[in-house]
């Protein structure tokens, strides 16, 4: 199975049981996977394992309580909640089990629970006669039918001498199941073809033309539809992001360029994904040597670069087709312009006029129009919006493919 925890967000949580020792490795193994980890413990936790020591492995601080003036100044625990692409606790008491079942809140960790809309991941470790307690199955099976996943217990040998259900699953098949959460078959057996990045127009052999943006959101686009098991082709432009090792990455610099490599890569494409800031003139002479400064004003002819997304558009036999629209005003006026005047199949604008959102930040938003429809996707980091977004062309990939125009 893919590697699908790089740059995720996880929020580990620890309750008290002998197995906490096990949240050491645990937060290791996570971030050896490339994810970003916060450790949250409950109090009884500290009896089994020092905060020191999380601390250390994760490389951020660990926390435990909710009205921690310090720690919530620092990132809040509503913030936290948001921050989570999912949380896993391991171990889970019984105790927090049933604090869960029943909606309490009060310590972080459990408040974390309540406030996130991330996948809720649970290892239980307790003794074998507190698992089979009726109590205790009443509130796991509460607990799955809400859609939180129980990962295991194992049987074996218990810490008390007892034989029986109730040990804690294994590292490795922890981070197996956390993997697990962040693949899905929505795109199974389909080819994708995502641009990204800006692309970058020469005037001279030292100046060039471009823009802001970063490349994140069609990385992570590209990341999420590998993810959701298709076989993914980034074509980017200059970017300082690593391409995710689950696609396939081809590098360009100008727009024309970009536009050859969409034209080559197309055949057998499902779906085209056009994430890319495309420069969209570019100087219509690039001087050899690098032009000289002088008092006169200097004019530079520029001549349009090819429209890459309405090219493949416009193409007979083309793939499911998703633009995007960086708007300052009247986004849905202008978006919904864009879907019909470029033809495309689905148009995803974002607001770059707001405060930290858009090109260069971690976060945006994202407004998504198809012709028979719309969905808003709030502000969120951009793997998660990625994903979010990535669900949705699948959703009108799938309803297009069966009811074709
Ligand atoms: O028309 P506008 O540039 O706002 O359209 C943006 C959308 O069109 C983006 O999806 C972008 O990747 C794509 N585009 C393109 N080739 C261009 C200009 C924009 O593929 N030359």
């Amino acid at each position: 199975m893919i590697n699908a925890l790089r740059q995720k967000r996880i929020v580990l949580g620890i309750s008290g049981g002998v197995a906490a020792y096990k949240g050491a490795e645990l937060t290791r193994r996570i971030r050896e996977r490339g994810a970003r980890v916060r450790v949250v413990m409950t109090r009884a936790a500290y009896q089994f394992i020092g905060p020191l020591t999380l601390q250390a492995l994760s490389g951020q601080p660990v926390r435990t309580d909710l009205f921690d003036v310090n720690a919530e100044a620092g990132m809040g625990h509503i913030e936290l909640a948001r921050w989570a692409d999912a949380v896993i606790i391991a171990p889970a008491s019984a105790d927090v089990m049933g604090k869960l079942a029943h909606g309490l809140a009060d310590d972080l960790l459990t408040t974390v629970c309540l406030a996130t809309s991330a996948p809720l991941l649970i290892a239980p470790a307790m003794n074998q006669q507190m698992w089979l307690a009726a109590a205790t199955q009443a509130n796991v099976a509460l607990l799955r039918q809400r859609g939180v996943e129980i990962l295991g217990p194992a049987s074996g040998e218990q810490a008390c001498g007892e034989v029986g259900p109730g040990r804690m699953l294994e590292v490795d098949r922890l981070i197996e199941g956390l993997n697990a959460r962040f693949v899905n078959d929505a795109l199974a057996g389909l080819k994708v073809l995502v641009t990204a990045g800006p692309t970058r127009e020469a005037i001279d052999p030292v100046r060039y033309l471009s823009n802001r943006s970063s490349g994140k959101m069609g990385y992570a686009i590209a990341r999420a539809s590998a993810e959701a098991g298709a076989a993914v082709t980034l074509i980017s432009g200059p970017s300082n992001l690593t391409a995710p090792e689950t696609v396939r990455c081809i590098a360009v610099t100008t727009a024309r360029e970009m536009a050859e490599a969409v034209s080559r890569e197309l055949d057998g494409t499902n779906i085209f994904i056009a994430a890319a800031a495309v420069t969209d003139y570019r100087s219509a002479t690039v001087g050899e040597q690098k032009l000289k400064r002088g008092d006169e004003p200097l004019t530079l002819t520029l001549v349009p670069n090819p429209d890459i997304l309405a090219t493949v558009a416009a193409q007979a036999r083309r793939p499911f087709t998703v633009g995007f629209a960086a708007e300052t005003e009247q986004l849905a006026v202008n978006a919904r312009a864009k879907l019909e005047k470029k033809g495309v199949d689905m148009i995803a604008a974002n607001d770059v006029s707001l405060p930290a959102q858009g090109f260069e930040s971690d976060d945006n938003n994202l407004s998504v129009f198809w012709p028979q429809g719309e969905r808003i996707l709030p502000c969120a980091p951009k793997e998660k919006l990625a994903r979010q977004l990535v669900a949705l062309i699948a959703e009108r990939y799938h309803a297009h493919a069966r009811h074709p125009a």
